[in-house]
Formats: structure tokens, C-alpha cells, sequence
């Protein structure tokens, strides 16, 4: 059976990617993932304020020793503040660089357009073969409209495209309101591939404490329904565009239908934090197991085919779903 498969210009031996999670953040779990069979590692996501607070966090220490000896931040090399944090990332990039076959990718979360720009160009020096850019934000301010935050998106993409030479993949949230009109706006910004989508994550109340609580639930399979039905309607619109599907794969089948739908390859972290590395394994001889039993021999061969019905009128497609699916309602 014929896995391999192409990403961002990338060729990778099979189409199932592990996504950013703490499974990609160690050394030793992105060995196995290797050894499982993915095609390619999207390492966790550098954020910028994290990359701050460590500085912070770095300048308090060295003060509160500074009042006990006088001399005592003398004992510290010059320390540019900025690369703290950065540190165990790039470290990462490079290990996981230098000892896997598969490509790596970095993910960046910035919070100034020039966090974006510098942490993307540290992480590919670092041997990161493309970024992912994880557009992770909830749009609070009331004085921006969806056109001013979408305007931005699209400047940060222009902007890293414009100083990294790998491929940039941009992860999104489903809350667009025209999603079909926004996406090729992102790629025209200088997007090499789309990843969808970002999951959001809503805090808890805690009725004893009244304090907000983050609350990280694993993804179900259900979820896989939406990005699948975009990845469907996008791809006859964005051909040479590389397409991801994350959320809810669990199992081969899953990897079969983000291909069927028309995703160049299908990223997992749950399932993967759930069941351990070695899943993937048993998630790709499932997906095996199916194209042979329908008389598959290449990942190509079914890569996008039921887009196709999709492509024709989508408007029409879509309504003629909406109403199959209310009717198919049994007690
Ligand atoms: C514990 C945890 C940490 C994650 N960290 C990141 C991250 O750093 N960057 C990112 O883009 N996505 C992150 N994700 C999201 C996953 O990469 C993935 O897109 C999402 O969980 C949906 O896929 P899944 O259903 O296979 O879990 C994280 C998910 C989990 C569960």
C-alpha cells in the first residue's frame, strides 16, 4: 500500500501527522511517534507571552539575589532576555530535528506582529522545514469589526511569509463568517497550506471558588465533522493549495475520510495523548485495512474524490444536507 504522501511541498512517507500536544513537546514520545509512522511532527506552540513571562520570571530572581550580595549579578553572563524562553524550544527544534527522518515543523503563537516574525525566523534557523502559524484568538474588542480582524490575520501571514524561506501553514478557527471567501484571502496572503481547525477552548466556573477555571477536554470523534465538511468544500477551490485536517481522528477510518474529503494529510493529538504514541501505528494499518478492502493502492487514489460532489453547486449541496439530516431524526 502506497502511503506517501505530499505536505507543503514536503514529501512525507504516510499522510497522518501528529499535531502540536505535549506528545510532540519531548524528545522521546516524538521518537515514537516516528517509530508509529507519522509522516511529519508539528512540535507545540511557542507562545510569546510565555517566552515574556520567562524573562520576567529570569529579571525577579536575579533582583532578589542583587539585595543579599552586591555583587551578585555579576555572577551572570550578559543574558539577552528575549531568548530565555525561546531557549527550550529551539532546543527542541534542534534535537528533534537532528535525530528524526521526518519533517519538523515549528508552531508559533505571537502576540505582536513582531513576536510572529522573530520567533518564526529563530525556529526555522533552528531547522524547523515549515512554520505553522496557530491563529489562536478570541476577538474581543468590541471597537474591531470581523473585517479588521481578518485584515490582520492576513498582514501577520504576509509578514512571516515575507521573512521565513519554508512553507507556512496557517491554522484557523471555524468562526468565519464566510469561510469560503476568507480562506483564499489567506493564501493569497502567502499561505502554502491551510490546517483546520484550531479547537477553542472555553474556561470553567468553579462554583466553590468562583474562580475561572481552564478546563482541557480531549476531542471527540463527532468533531470531525467540520473540518471535514470544509476541507470538502475547499479543495476543488484551493487545488494547489496543501490542506490539513485536525480535530476528532481517532482511528484509520478517520484518516480515510479527511482524505476522501481532500486533505493532503490528517493531523491527530487526542487520540495520540489517550492511547499513546504508538497508536498512530494502529491508526495507519487500520487505514490500510480499509483501502485494501475497497481496492485501494495509494493514498492518492482517494485523496479528495468525494470533495468532488461538493464542488458543483456547494449552496445547493449544503441545503440538500441540512434537510436530509433533520429528517433522518428517529425516536
Ligand atoms: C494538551 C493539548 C495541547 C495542545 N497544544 C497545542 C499547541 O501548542 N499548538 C496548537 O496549534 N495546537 C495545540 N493543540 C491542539 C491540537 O494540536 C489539535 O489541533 C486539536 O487538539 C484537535 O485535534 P485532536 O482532535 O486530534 O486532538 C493542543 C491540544 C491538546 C489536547
Amino acid at each position: 500500500m502506497n502511503l506517501e504522501s505530499t505536505y507543503l511541498g514536503l514529501p512525507l512517507r504516510s499522510p497522518l501527522v501528529a499535531s502540536p500536544s505535549p506528545a510532540t513537546g519531548r524528545l522521546d514520545s516524538l521518537v515514537e511517534l516516528e517509530a508509529a509512522g507519522v509522516g511529519a511532527v508539528v512540535l507545540p506552540s511557542l507562545f510569546e507571552e510565555e517566552v515574556e513571562a520567562e524573562a520576567i520570571t529570569f529579571l525577579e530572581r536575579m533582583e532578589a539575589g542583587s539585595g543579599v550580595f552586591g555583587e551578585a549579578t555579576d555572577y551572570f553572563p550578559d543574558v539577552d532576555l528575549d531568548h530565555l524562553g525561546l531557549e527550550r524550544h529551539i532546543l527542541l527544534v534542534e534535537e528533534a530535528a537532528t535525530r528524526l527522518s521526518v519533517p519538523v515543523i515549528a508552531s508559533v503563537n505571537g502576540r505582536s506582529a513582531g513576536g510572529w516574525v522573530r520567533y518564526a525566523r529563530d525556529l526555522v534557523a533552528a531547522g524547523a522545514r515549515a512554520i505553522e502559524l496557530n491563529m489562536y484568538d478570541v476577538a474581543v474588542d468590541a471597537e474591531a469589526s470581523g473585517a479588521d480582524v481578518e485584515r490582520a490575520y492576513l498582514d501577520l501571514v504576509s509578514a512571516v511569509r515575507a521573512a521565513v524561506d519554508v512553507p507556512v501553514a496557517v491554522k484557523l478557527s471555524p468562526y468565519f463568517s464566510s469561510f469560503a471567501h476568507y480562506a483564499p484571502q489567506v493564501v493569497e496572503a502567502g499561505a502554502d497550506g491551510l490546517v483546520l481547525f484550531n479547537r477553542f477552548y472555553q474556561p470553567d466556573l468553579d462554583l466553590e471558588t468562583l474562580d475561572v477555571t481552564p478546563r482541557l477536554e480531549l476531542s471527540r470523534p463527532g468533531e470531525l465533522r467540520l473540518p471535514l465538511r470544509w476541507i470538502a468544500i475547499l479543495r476543488p477551490r484551493l487545488p494547489d493549495t496543501s490542506l490539513a485536517l485536525t480535530s476528532g481522528v481517532a482511528s484509520g477510518a478517520d484518516i480515510a475520510k479527511g482524505l476522501l474529503a481532500g486533505a493532503d494529510v490528517v493531523m491527530t493529538a487526542s487520540e495520540v495523548l489517550r492511547q499513546g504514541p504508538g497508536r498512530a501505528a494502529a491508526m495507519l494499518e487500520e487505514l490500510v485495512q480499509w483501502m485494501s478492502s475497497h481496492d485501494y493502492e495509494s493514498v492518492d487514489q482517494l485523496r479528495g474524490s468525494v470533495a468532488q460532489h461538493a464542488a458543483e453547486n456547494p449552496g445547493a449541496y449544503e441545503r440538500a444536507q441540512y434537510q436530509r439530516v433533520l429528517s433522518s431524526w428517529r425516536r
